[in-house]
């Protein structure tokens, strides 16, 4: 069943007003946190509520706040990830869509937390209908008094803008993303220094996915012990998964952390389409390992559970597949993708993804070989750690997980080929 935390708004007539939010404890929250609380006292509740970044990495977001140096005299930047270009994954679309407050007061409380006066969140091109509800949220907010200079009476400003991107995957890469924030081309810079340190202009800087920040406000007003204690002890909270393909229901779903993969699938998703078997998902967006059906059975959607039971949350776009799909065309389809979405910058990244999808169109065409498929596994370990940022292991994960687990899939292509010269 789903738990709804951060969608409790969602279906709400005028969801997206402040007068709806302030009248469904909005924004009393970020009051608590400017009138009553330091900024060691915040990022100790966030560490406490085991958050985990939603963006892919889940990297636990209250240890990432401490990391910023607050004594240093530079400007300190609140960056938001609203790229959301992870194949699968549209959850942070209808967070904006239907509840802009919630995201802004999230914002303004780390803002808080870091000593930030300005905050920006990057938002992906397409998702250009969003804008506009973003901009009238933060105006409403900023006439009300949430938003601006000396709020609830105190010293604290806090300013945020939206900064459209222009629809490229690499740009959700957090320094590509800052880059092109910067107004640069949208390439990945090296880390360290991490953006925490060393981010926007050089100043330190957070970068955090929109689901990331929206369960602040919550954290805070029931306490990070509570917010923990909704999911697992490693993983806290509530998570939103978007699940599509060949469910009979597919849609976004906030469930706590460590429910469990097959009930989302059968219960939430109302089971595999036509009561077909399912055969694969992929569950972290496209950048993970691929799972069998076995292996989907006793998975439980928290970080921990995702890696024992074989791949990962990452961004929690849950692709299902059911008996009928050729996992061939399924892995065609990434490389196509990673490799049209590959910035260049990087040899093994550019090159790889490239030669891989020469490779995957000559066996697609029916002329294909064994040999083929041995030298894609010998070009993915040239690109998995290689690469200078996570594309290239986004791109050779589902690749080298497809070819191990589906190999059939993959040998009757090229035997078909076999068998005709062997003729
Ligand atoms: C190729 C690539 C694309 C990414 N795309 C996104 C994205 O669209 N949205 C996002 O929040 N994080 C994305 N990330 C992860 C970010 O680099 C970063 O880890 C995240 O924004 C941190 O926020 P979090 O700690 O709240 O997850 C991407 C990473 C890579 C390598």
């Amino acid at each position: 069943m789903e738990m709804k935390l951060l969608t409790k708004r969602f279906g709400m007539p005028n969801s997206q007003s402040i007068d709806t939010y302030l009248a469904t404890e909005g924004y009393q929250a970020l009051k608590k946190v400017v009138t009553t609380m330091t900024q060691d006292q915040v990022i100790d509740e966030v560490k406490k509520s085991v958050l985990r970044g939603r963006g892919g990495a889940g990297f636990p977001t209250g240890l990432k706040w401490s990391f910023v140096p607050r004594q240093s005299p530079k400007p300190k930047y609140v960056v938001c990830n609203a790229d959301e270009s992870e194949p699968g994954t549209c959850k942070d679309r209808p967070l904006m869509e239907y509840d802009p407050h919630q995201l802004i007061e999230g914002m303004a409380i780390a803002a808080f937390a870091l000593g930030a006066k300005l905050s920006y969140i990057y938002i992906r091109g397409e998702y250009w209908y969003l804008i506009k509800i973003l901009e009238t949220a933060i105006a409403e907010a900023r006439e009300r008094g949430y938003l601006g200079k000396n709020l609830f009476g105190t010293d604290f400003e806090c300013n945020i803008f939206v900064h459209p991107g222009a629809g490229a995957y690499i740009c959700g890469e957090e320094t590509a993303l800052l880059n092109s924030l910067e107004g640069l081309r949208g390439h990945p810079r090296i880390k360290p220094p991490f953006p925490a340190v060393a981010g926007l202009y050089g100043c330190p800087t957070i970068v955090n996915n929109v689901e990331t920040f929206t369960a602040v406000p919550h954290i805070i007003l029931k306490g990070g012990d509570w917010y923990r204690g909704l999911g697992t002890e490693k993983s806290g909270g509530t998570k939103m998964f978007s699940v599509s393909g060949h469910v009979n229901k597919p849609g976004n779903f906030e469930v706590p952390m460590g429910y469990p993969l097959m009930k989302l699938i059968n219960e939430d998703c109302g089971g595999i389409r036509g009561g077909r078997k399912l055969k694969a998902i992929i569950p972290g967006g496209s950048s993970v390992y691929i799972m069998t059906a076995k292996e989907c059975e006793d998975a439980t959607l928290d970080y921990e559970g995702m890696v024992k039971a074989g791949s990962s949350i990452g961004s929690g776009g849950v692709i299902v597949m059911d008996e009928t799909t050729d996992i061939f065309e399924t892995t065609f389809n990434l490389i196509h993708f990673y490799n049209h979405e590959s910035c260049g910058w990087c040899t093994p990244c550019r090159e790889g993804t490239d030669w891989l999808l020469k490779l995957f169109k000559k066996i697609k065409r029916g002329d294909g070989t064994t040999e083929d498929l041995k030298i894609i596994e010998r070009i993915c370990p040239n690109i998995e750690g290689r690469s200078h940022c996570p594309l290239g292991e986004a791109a050779v994960w589902p690749i080298t997980s497809a070819m191990k687990k589906f190999r059939e899939d993959f040998e009757r292509r090229v035997r078909k080929v076999e068998t005709v010269a062997a003729d």
